[in-house]
């Protein structure tokens, strides 16, 4: 929809935006994505030239990095090295430009920093990206945790760091070139292929007046080189350029793109470097592309893209499924694994980037020989990638784990973790653009209750406002806003409203009055007058959230006081904050506009939409000190914006592709440390049959982030109007949801300290099993549960791998499947397979409630699924679910554990709190009413609590006893072993 209405000149917009936007909602059904709308590698000048040095590389035999390290200049100190780079074909000896400065970090988290930046560069290049994406000032490696193990014969300096000594840094000089070894195996290699190229900041030549008998052209085709000759005089020779080095000068300055010029008014100032993940075939990350969770090749033969991985967000309509073109987030951390190692990077710039992927070919030999041969197959078995930015510095961190939880927390040290949610938020959300009126939303409201099926959130889009002025309320559709909550507080629901950035330029509107007196809009690249550009209102402001003083204006816009007709239970959807810019290039912002500190917008991109998210969260944070955790739903992404809220994959199709296209697309979200995410179920272009909406839903409530959403064109299709069966499929499907929300939220409350992901790749819950390392159509919820969603019409039965030698148990019926291997399962239409692992317990509430808030006093049943040890553990958090008292240790961790025939619960104390609070005291309270115990290999006679005898019953499912044991009489506040046999 954006899209389409980008291509129409501003001009005109404003008489014929209405029968424009008629006309776009009804092709919206039948149009796909405008590639031509879009950048292609070839059209942006840096990511070109990069690219065809790389191909120069590669056709150069014996290529080697032009870069060295002065080592003389080398000084580790406080476990940094610092050093001298230059390149030395640039760089005529002795050079008149400083060197480029480097920089390796050791940090206390056993991760590594590489820094290249120039030295007294014309103007300085943005450095920036660190304030606003790291947490903290981190700490170093100290002195005696590091030893320096000095130079080889060949220069190559080596270092040794980490907690257990296990990791090696060899950093060799001539040419330049970075290995980091993990138990002596090299596993991350920087510029082993000699990609690294650094665009210094320069003058802009003027054109040369041709002298007589100059041909045209002919300087920038050729370059003198100064020889000798045989009497000893110096001679200039020129040496033709090829086709590829020609391209490395193109487009340094002014570029254009379809009708859109690109001033650079500072020039190039690209970079780029490979980055080897060697004895690694599979990697993963760099979100957000609608593509697989195994990266494809983007380089080399057979690949299937022919485009790098672009990282630009972008509002894309309607995007395609299987390529690497951007989207609306980015997240520059890789992630790779192999049988032997894992290993991660986070390239820490916010400005375009591409990424290409090249790999090395698998060894597919089998038997003695590939056995023989593995020694070196572990060292060929690569994959190559290289890393281009267009502005910046090159600012990157290398974790080599050792396991992926060391990763995920090392990275999280840095970036931050998940915010812990309100409890709503992870229950099921109604949206639509739109719900038209307040009766349209009073109805829907009591559809839910009339069908018996659970909501916590009912979502308003643009059309509730006056005239897309965000803040303020259409009066004639919704009169009494404030009412409207209330009835929806009532019962324990909650509303979001949508707030966009961009502000409609109407000096009569409060926002954009104060927003242009206080002078905190974006500028143009005149650096002083305000940029304005088209929106949904029309023509718009933007915020530049880069003003300390915009930000702060900003949050106190959420003030009740201020937003007139907000509530307590009122919460926020920011949307289109890539940014869109109907009227930009690419439909979105030029880069060369100008935020606060005359900083050029191309370097500060793809953080954009954070900022924004960021002070939106601030200021529900902060509206009238009610001590209320945010919630805030963002469109556009970055690292670090896990602290902010929550994010969903934008524009999505109501087709079978998308629904399949969910699962890897989130994986790798939340691989990348945005583990609170969701995809519109239902897809919102277009509308879902009965038979693919209910699979929607069976899918779509294991997302972490569970909305189903529709575009203002598509029919209405809330849960109940297909009828049955589909009303009872998708009323079990949610309050299955609803059920698991004890385990959601202590998967969240890990996630929030842990870094971890919540929905999680098979290979990080299996990270030896080869068969899993390139799996995305199955997954697991935290590590008990396994799900293998239906993504296609008309299948009722479907290929599960059960993965690791334990039992899996179906978390309906409690039905039994032996891993590991293949097998067909049936999936009819009420049901898509899940199973609880072996070895884990989940904690569940099985009453049926209309939101979750209503669930809030209700008993427990644990589901105890033992493995063949007989032995299973799982976690229970639980806090008020809104306020940040759990941050002063008012929370109770429970743990759970079976072993030798005991199930013992234990309190986790808080090293914060102080003593019992009214809710620990009322929580603690709270009873498990019921124990499932799964995978008992006889029927359990004996339940017993201390000398108190429980009743157990047992029955024989597949093979394996289900034994249920009712009022144990045992709280989740008070420690207790209860023993069967
Ligand atoms: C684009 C968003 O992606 C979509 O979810 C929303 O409904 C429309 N903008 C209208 O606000």
């Amino acid at each position: 929809m954006e899209s389409g209405q980008g291509r129409i000149k501003p001009s005109k917009r404003r008489t014929i935006v209405r029968s424009v936007l008629a006309l776009g909602l009804a092709l919206a059904c039948v149009s796909a994505v405008k590639r031509e709308d879009f950048k292609t590698c070839s059209q942006s000048g840096f990511c070109a030239r990069n690219r065809a040095y790389a191909d120069i590389a590669k056709e150069t035999p014996q290529w080697a990095s032009p870069f060295q390290l002065n080592p003389s200049s080398l000084r580790l100190h406080k476990g940094v090295l610092t050093g001298d780079l230059i390149n030395v074909q640039e760089d005529k000896q002795p050079s008149d430009k400083p060197a480029l400065a480097f920089e390796l970090h050791l940090l206390d988290t056993d991760a590594a920093r590489v820094r290249i930046n120039e030295r007294n560069p014309i103007h300085p290049r943005y450095d920036g990206v660190q304030d606003t994406v790291l947490i903290k000032p981190y700490g170093h490696a100290t002195e005696e945790s590091y030893q320096k193990l000095g130079k080889d014969e060949n220069g190559v300096l080596t270092i040794q760091y980490g907690a257990q000594n296990q990791n090696t840094v060899r950093i060799s000089s001539a040419p330049f070139k970075i290995e980091f070894l993990v138990n002596g195996v090299p596993t991350v290699l920087l510029n082993d292929e000699g990609l690294l190229r650094f665009e210094r900041l320069r003058k802009k030549e003027e054109p040369k007046v041709e002298e007589e008998g100059e041909k045209q052209g002919e300087e920038a085709n050729s370059d003198p080189l100064v020889e000798q000759n045989a009497g000893g005089n110096e001679i200039e020779i020129a040496i033709e350029k090829s086709d590829l080095e020609k391209k490395l000068e193109e487009n340094l300055w002014e570029e254009k793109f379809k009708e859109f010029t690109d001033s650079k008014p500072r020039g190039p100032e690209s970079f780029g470097m490979d980055i080897t993940f060697s004895g690694i075939n599979h990697v993963y990350g760099i979100p957000e592309h609608a593509s697989s969770l195994s990266l494809k090749a983007t380089r080399g033969p057979d690949a299937p893209y022919t485009d790098p991985y672009r990282l630009y967000n972008l509002d894309v309509f309607e995007y395609e499924g299987d390529n690497p073109m951007a989207l609306y987030g980015s997240v520059p951390f890789m992630l790779g694994h192999s049988k032997n190692s894992t290993a991660a990077v986070f390239w820490m710039n916010a400005a375009e980037t591409w990424i290409d992927v090249e790999k090395s070919p698998e060894d597919k030999t089998g038997g003695i020989l590939s056995w023989i041969k593995s020694k070196k197959t572990a060292q060929s078995a690569a994959t190559k990638t290289h890393w281009i930015s267009e502005a910046g510095v090159l600012d990157l961190f290398v974790f080599l784990g050792p396991t992926h939880r060391d990763i995920f927390r090392q990275y999280a040290s840095l970036v931050g973790t998940t915010a812990l949610p309100q409890a709503f938020s992870i229950a099921y959300h109604q949206c639509r653009w739109n719900y038209n009126n307040q009766q349209d939303v009073a109805e829907v409201d009591a559809g839910f209750d009339e069908h018996d099926i659970p909501y916590d959130v009912l979502w308003l889009d643009i059309e509730h406002t006056n005239g897309k002025r965000y803040f303020t309320w259409d009066e004639a559709k919704f009169p009494n806003p404030t009412e409207m909550q209330e009835s929806l507080s009532t019962k324990g629901r909650k509303m979001v409203t949508i707030i966009d950035p961009h502000i409609k330029k109407d000096g009569d509107y409060h926002v954009s009055k104060e927003g242009a007196e206080l002078d905190v809009y974006i500028k143009n690249k005149d650096g002083s007058s305000d940029f304005d550009g088209w929106c949904w209102p029309g023509s718009s402001q933007w915020i530049d959230f880069y003003n300390p003083k915009a930000r702060d204006w900003w949050a106190s816009q959420f003030s009740y006081d201020k937003y007139i007709g907000s509530t307590k239970s009122l919460f926020t959807w920011n949307d289109m904050n890539e940014p869109s810019v109907f009227s930009g290039p690419e439909i979105t912002i030029p880069k060369d506009v100008i935020h606060y500190g005359n900083v050029e917008h191309r370097n500060v991109h793809n953080l954009y939409g954070t900022m924004f998210h960021s002070a939106t969260a601030q200021g529900l944070t902060h509206r009238n000190e009610t001590n209320q955790r945010p919630f805030v739903l963002s469109r556009a992404f970055f690292a670090g914006t896990q602290r902010f809220g929550a994010i969903w994959t934008g524009d999505n199709v109501a087709s079978w592709e998308h629904l399949e296209l969910a699962s890897p697309m989130l994986l790798t979200i939340g691989l990348s440390g945005i583990p609170f995410s969701g995809a519109d179920v239902g897809g919102f272009f277009g509308s879902p049959d009965a038979e693919l909406l209910t699979r929607w839903y069976q899918a779509g409530i294991y997302y972490p982030f569970f909305r189903a959403h529709a575009h203002l064109d598509s029919k209405r299709r809330e849960p109940w109007l297909f009828g049955e069966p589909y009303t009872t499929q998708i009323r079990e499907a949610i309050r299955t949801r609803y059920t698991l929300l004890p385990f959601w939220y202590t998967l969240f409350q890990e996630a929030s300290v842990e870094g971890t992901p919540i929905i999680r790749p098979m290979f990080t819950v299996f990270p030896e099993d080869e068969a899993v390392f390139g799996m995305d159509d199955q997954y697991m919820v935290g590590d008990a549960i396994l799900v293998k969603p239906v993504v296609k019409s008309a299948v009722v039965q479907s290929n599960v791998y059960f993965a690791g030698k334990e039992k899996w148990f179906d978390i309906k019926d409690y039905s039994v499947e032996q891993g590991p291997g293949f097998k067909d399962i049936d999936s009819p239409a009420d049901k898509i397979p899940v199973y609880q692992r072996a070895g884990t317990i989940v904690p569940k509430r099985e009453r049926p409630r209309r939101s979750s808030k209503a669930m809030e006093n209700d008993p427990f049943t644990l589901v105890v699924a033992l493995d063949s040890k007989g032995e299973a553990s799982g976690r229970l958090y639980l806090d008020d679910g809104e306020s940040f008292n759990y941050e002063k240790g008012d929370y109770i961790l429970t743990e759970f554990k079976v072993s030798n025939g005991v199930l013992s619960s234990r309190k986790v104390e808080s090293a914060t709190a102080s003593g019992e609070s009214s809710f620990t005291e009322k929580a603690g309270g709270l009873r498990i009413e019921r124990l499932v115990i799964l995978g008992a290999t006889a029927p359990l006679k004996k339940v017993t609590v201390g000398d108190r005898t429980v009743q157990v019953n047992c029955s024989l499912v597949g093979g394996s006893y289900v034994c249920t044991v009712k009022e144990p009489q045992v709280t989740i506040g008070k420690d207790f072993d209860l023993s069967f046999a």
